[in-house]
């Protein structure tokens, strides 16, 4: 499979660790991996100005760093998302990023998906997950799963093993 990875971190530490483990299972297991680190990137919100819908063909209005996620999501056959918690639910720039998918309703080709998130304290997940799986019942992708760290289990090796192990048997 053709697997796109969108890291919505905006550093490389926790979230990083666990999309690293992820690439190493995937790729061993023969699959083509590709991450984006839409943490870093300027995206902006969705506007709703219909233009994508109308006169735009599916062409966002908005020129920024979305040109790069774009095409990831036409081409991918499975889409992770992975992103530290950031008072309960996705960064800012993890948000911006699924949104302005709207120019094309949702990734073209993908079947499959996760989730990799990462935080401080546990039991904060509960937004980002139910965002997660409402988006993937409505695109109709298969949820492969939601794997979660908090606190020492960040970077822990058990943890990493578990993200490799889950890779190699999507
Ligand atoms: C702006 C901000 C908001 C955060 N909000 C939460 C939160 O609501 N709950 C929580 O458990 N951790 C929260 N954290 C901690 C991060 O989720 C945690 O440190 C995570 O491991 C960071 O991942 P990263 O190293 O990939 O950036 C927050 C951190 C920041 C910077």
């Amino acid at each position: 499979m053709k697997i796109t990875v969108l890291n919505g971190s905006p550093r490389k530490e926790n979230t990083s660790a666990m999309v690293d483990a992820f690439v190493e299972g995937a790729q061993e297991a023969g699959h083509e991996v590709e991450v984006i680190q839409v943490g870093k990137m300027k995206i902006a919100g969705c506007m709703g100005c219909e233009y994508c819908h109308t006169k735009g063909e599916g062409q966002c209005i908005q020129k920024d760093d979305f040109e790069k996620v774009l095409p990831a999501y036409k081409d991918c056959d499975m889409v992770v998302f992975a992103s530290p918690i950031y008072y309960f639910t996705l960064t800012a720039q993890m948000e911006a990023a699924i949104q302005r998918v709207y120019c094309i309703g949702k990734p073209t080709k993908a079947t499959k998906a996760a989730m990799l998130l990462s935080s401080g304290s546990p039991g904060v997940y509960d937004g980002a997950v139910a965002q997660y799986k409402g988006y993937m019942a409505f695109a109709g992708i298969e949820d492969a799963g939601v794997i979660t760290a908090n606190g020492d289990e960040n970077k822990s090796e058990a943890k990493l093993a578990e993200v490799r192990e889950f890779a190699k048997n999507l």
